[in-house]
Parts: structure tokens; C-alpha cells; sequence
């Protein structure tokens, strides 16, 4: 059997844009939910398309309400202004309960503040559970890495979400692509048994201007922050993994082949304990035995990263390529040496990611018990795994440099 659990995602849910209204709140009002030039993230594009016009924006929180404002100004002014009519900005989420009454009562929040605001019990930390306490039974999109924080406290807010039952999604969007669905589709036609996983990233970063990125102590470092999307399409494949069994090394900053010659940020700023490793390389063992492995780089110039994850079973070979751009899946099966390539154009995993979520929404506000063929993909209690499993491989790289 393919060890993962997780049912197929429909990529093609249709949008359901008849019916009652739908209340959203954004928390956040930066580039994950209105946008950016440095990719094509952007929540509220998606859920605009998902909902049509039955959606009804009834607040942006955020303590920047200036920004607030000026991200709700420039939806007024577009061709989705209607969305947008009745919204108002609030610095917090409890400002925003006092005022949501009745008609403007939110169906459901999507979470993208940074991850030092999440996943943790105590303030700032503790978005989710002031949301849990003011909008109980509201549905959550909440954004990765689940916290910048310790884990056990990201996982005891997990266990207080799975308890009120509520359409919660965490936003690992690869786990949605149609080419990760392709090949899971293929593991379980087949009936494959992952032997190994293998995920190279190696990042462009001459556009990385952003200094905190280059900190560990705002970032976590690039492996909790960035190489978390592999992390958790290699656990996606290959299963829960064994923490105790990850080992690791790194080039770092100071050493001879961590020097880069194109760096756009003064990195004198950041403390010298502070700085980021340049590449790591990790392995590890699944519970069930199957073996696993990343590469992380900070290394390429110009813009275009380069990311590709190998799955192997018994007679096969799944290699994805480019899965951010250009998703790109060669396939070797047995009685051929060859590898089958396939290409996926125009899909949208932020899109898929919403529309699925959106999907579980009403099919729990319809009380529909029957199982449909798409859902959630990556679950909170989920995320918080994927979390850990970063940071042991942070952790052992930094063991191994001691
Ligand atoms: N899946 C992806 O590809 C992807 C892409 C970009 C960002 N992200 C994730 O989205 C999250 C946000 O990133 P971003 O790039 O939008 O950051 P950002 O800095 O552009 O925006 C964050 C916004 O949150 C606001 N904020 C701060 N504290 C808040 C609080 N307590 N309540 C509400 N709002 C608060 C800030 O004022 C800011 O406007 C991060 O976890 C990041 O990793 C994911």
C-alpha cells in the first residue's frame, strides 16, 4: 500500500458562485492575501474567482490599518468592488467581533499574518485562539509555517482546532498541484510502496532584499521558512517522519564555499550567530521505513529557483521539476528505461488550495455526510508535523557544525 492517507484533490471544484452570501474576513493585508510582484500568491485573486459574487468581504484586520485601507481602497476601485462594499478595516481580531453582527457575521478567515503572530498560546502569538474564542465556529485558511514558535505550543492550538471540527486548511498549495496529483494518482492505481524520497531546492537569492529573511532569529532560517514546502510534500509522499532519525550538515556563511558574490542585502547587520546557512543536506527514515533526503541552497543568481523532488517504488520513478513554474513530471516505469515526461499547464495550486477549502465550507454547512473525491489536503495537526520535521533538520545541522 502507498502510505500516504490523503484522498485526491479535484482540481476543476466547481466555483460555486450562486447562492447566499458569503462572509470573509482577511487577517492580514500584506503580499499572501492582496498580492506582490515577487510571485503569484495572492488569497483574495482566488477567492474572488472562487466565490464570485456571492462574496461579501466584511473585514481586513490588521494593526497596520493604513495598510488596511489602502489594500480595501484599491479593491474599490476594481472591477471586484462589490465584494468589497460592506468591508471594514480593524487592528485586531476582537475589534472586529465587537462591531460583526447578524448579516456581517463571518462564514470564514483567512489567516496571513507572519508566523510569530500564530500558533501559540499566549500573546501576540496566539491569533488562532483569540479567532477560536471570538468566531468559534468560523472556517480557517491559515498560512505556513504554522508559527515561528515552539511546536508543542503550535500543536496543543492544533488539537483545539480539530476539536471544534471546523473546514481548517493550512497553506502547503504543492500538495494540490496537478502534477503531485498525478503522482499520487499513480501510487494508488499501482498500489506502490514509496521506497525513498529525494527534494532538491536551491533558491535564486540576488532578489532576496528582504534582510530578516537572512536572519534566523526573525526567519527561523531557511529551511523552517522556505524548504518547509518541500519538507512537507516529502512527508506528503513518504509519511510521518522519524525526528530522532534526521541528520544533517551545512555550508555556512563563514566557510570557503558558503561565500556569495551577489548578495543585495548588507549582511553585516544581521549577528553573525544569526546568519543563514548557505546549503543544507539532510536525511532521514520515514516510520515505515522509507528513506528520505533534501537538499537546500541559497546559491543561484537572477530569479528563477531551481526545485525538483524524486519519488521512487519499487519499478518506478516520479520526478517532479519545477513544480512553482513549470511543473514538469517524468516518469519511469518498469519494462522501459525511458521516462514518460508530462507537462501541466495553466493549473493553479492557490487556486485549487482555496477552491477545495471553500468546497469543504459548504458541503459542512449543507450537513453532506457523503464523502467527496476533494477536501482539505493539509490539515493543521498536519502542518504542525511538518514544522517539527524543520527544525530537526535545522537543529542537526547545527549539532553537526558543533
Ligand atoms: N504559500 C506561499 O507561497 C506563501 C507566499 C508568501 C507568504 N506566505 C506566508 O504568508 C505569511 C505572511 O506573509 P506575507 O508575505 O503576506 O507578509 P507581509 O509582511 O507582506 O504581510 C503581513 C501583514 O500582516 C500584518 N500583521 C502583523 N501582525 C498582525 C496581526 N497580529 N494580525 C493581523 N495582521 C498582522 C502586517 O502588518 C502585514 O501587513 C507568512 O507566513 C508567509 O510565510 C506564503
Amino acid at each position: 500500500m502507498a502510505p500516504q492517507k490523503h484522498r485526491r484533490s479535484s482540481i476543476e471544484a466547481n466555483p460555486l458562485q450562486s447562492g447566499p452570501q458569503f462572509n470573509l474576513i482577511y487577517v492580514g493585508a500584506g503580499a499572501i492575501n492582496f498580492g506582490t510582484d515577487e510571485g503569484p500568491w495572492n488569497h483574495s485573486k482566488r477567492v474572488e474567482q472562487k466565490w464570485g459574487k456571492r462574496l461579501n468581504v466584511v473585514g481586513i484586520v490588521d494593526p497596520n490599518t493604513a495598510k488596511a485601507d489602502l489594500e480595501l481602497s484599491k479593491k474599490r476601485e476594481s472591477f471586484v468592488a462589490d465584494a468589497y462594499k460592506n468591508t471594514k478595516t480593524f487592528p485586531t481580531v476582537a475589534a472586529a467581533r465587537k462591531e460583526l453582527e447578524g448579516e456581517s457575521f463571518p462564514h470564514a478567515i483567512i489567516v496571513g499574518a507572519p508566523p510569530k503572530f500564530r500558533g501559540g498560546l499566549r500573546t501576540p502569538a496566539d491569533l488562532e485562539l483569540s479567532i477560536l474564542e471570538h468566531f468559534p465556529k468560523v472556517a480557517m485558511f491559515i498560512e505556513k509555517p504554522v508559527t515561528t514558535g515552539p511546536s508543542e505550543e503550535a500543536g496543543e492550538v492544533g488539537k483545539r482546532i480539530a476539536k471544534t471540527g471546523n473546514p481548517v486548511a493550512v497553506g502547503y498549495m504543492l500538495r494540490y498541484s496537478k502534477a503531485v496529483q498525478a503522482m499520487i494518482g499513480l501510487i494508488e492505481e499501482k498500489n506502490l510502496t514509496v521506497m525513498c524520497t529525494s527534494a532538491r531546492y536551491v533558491m535564486a537569492y540576488e532578489k532576496a532584499v528582504n534582510i530578516d529573511w537572512w536572519d534566523k532569529s526573525i526567519s527561523c532560517g531557511p529551511i523552517v521558512e522556505q524548504a518547509t514546502h518541500f519538507c512537507d510534500l516529502s512527508r506528503y509522499f513518504g509519511g510521518d517522519v522519524k525526528l530522532d532519525s534526521v541528520q544533517a550538515h551545512s555550508v555556512e556563511w563563514d566557510e570557503e564555499p558558503g561565500q556569495l558574490s551577489k548578495q543585495n542585502i548588507d549582511e553585516s547587520k544581521v549577528p553573525a550567530e544569526q546568519r543563514i546557512p548557505r546549503f543544507t543536506s539532510a536525511s532521514w527514515k520515514y516510520t515505515n521505513g522509507t528513506v528520505g533526503s533534501l537538499i537546500h541552497g541559497v546559491a543561484l543568481h537572477d530569479t528563477d529557483y531551481y526545485t525538483e523532488l524524486t519519488v521512487f517504488a519499487d519499478g518506478y520513478l516520479l520526478r517532479l521539476v519545477d513544480p512553482y513554474n513549470n511543473p514538469t513530471l517524468y516518469v519511469r516505469s518498469p519494462n522501459s528505461n525511458a521516462e514518460k515526461v508530462q507537462t501541466f499547464t495553466n493549473d493553479d495550486c492557490f487556486y485549487s488550495e482555496i477552491s477545495n477549502w471553500g468546497d469543504e465550507i459548504e458541503r459542512q454547512a449543507e450537513h453532506k455526510d457523503e464523502p467527496i473525491d476533494h477536501t482539505i489536503l493539509s490539515s493543521y495537526e498536519d502542518a504542525v508535523k511538518t514544522y517539527e520535521f524543520t527544525w530537526a533538520i535545522r537543529l542537526a545541522s547545527e549539532r553537526s557544525r558543533q
